[in-house]
């Protein structure tokens, strides 16, 4: 049974503010993938934008070229194994989610595949076409319509980071399989 909540769209980019490791989650017709991504960032409030860096030799990015959509998954500690192994094996070569046993919920606008065991949140996009960066950069921007929180640990537009949800905490790549979580929220005070 889902845990998981709408996010108000106004909070939509607080989801990858902090940027965490991300699963990009996407379908076209009948094919669908997950891969992992650490490169990721909000570049718009409203409307809600966000970019990720999806490399142009991986399936994923055929799939998203294709449907002009993808999904954004915050696995937390939990599913650390899991997000290594699906940044390191192509769709092309197995459908993944069978391979790991990993049961997609189908997204509420979009129909997107879209994880939430031992996930904190996801978010379903639109892709906003931008060939130069695409090409250039490998950077892809789209719009967030979509998302949701499980409010143990991202309500009412907040992170909650502590000892009751660490299995939520969000996952930090560090290179070569090697991860930081989020843990210890720090409140800036003014200097003067
Ligand atoms: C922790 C982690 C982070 C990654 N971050 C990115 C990323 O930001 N952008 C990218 O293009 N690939 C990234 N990768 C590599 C892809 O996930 C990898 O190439 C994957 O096998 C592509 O799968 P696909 O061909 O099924 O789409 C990352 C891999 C790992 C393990």
């Amino acid at each position: 049974m889902s845990q998981f909540k709408a996010v108000a769209l106004e909070h939509a980019s607080r989801l990858i503010n902090h940027g965490p490791t991300v699963l990009v989650t996407s379908k076209d017709g009948a094919r669908r993938n997950i891969m992992a991504a650490a490169w990721s960032m909000p570049v718009e409030f409203t409307p809600p934008r966000i970019a990720i860096v999806i490399d142009k030799n991986t399936y994923t990015r055929e799939l998203v070229m294709a449907s002009g959509t993808f999904g954004v998954c915050i696995p937390g500690a939990a599913a650390a194994d899991v997000t290594y192994a699906v940044g390191s094996s192509s769709g092309r070569d197995s459908d993944k989610f069978a391979e790991y046993g990993i049961e997609p919920i189908a997204g509420p606008v979009l129909g997107l595949p879209l994880v939430e065991k031992n996930c904190a949140a996801w978010l379903e996009c639109r892709l906003i076409r931008e060939p130069h960066t695409e090409d250039a950069y490998d950077t892809c921007f789209g719009e967030v319509v979509a998302a949701a929180s499980d409010p143990r640990v991202f309500h009412n537009g907040h992170w909650i980071f502590d000892s009751s949800n660490e299995s939520l905490h969000t996952l930090h790549h560090l290179g070569a399989g090697n991860f930081a979580s989020a843990s210890n929220i720090l409140r800036a005070k003014p200097l003067s």
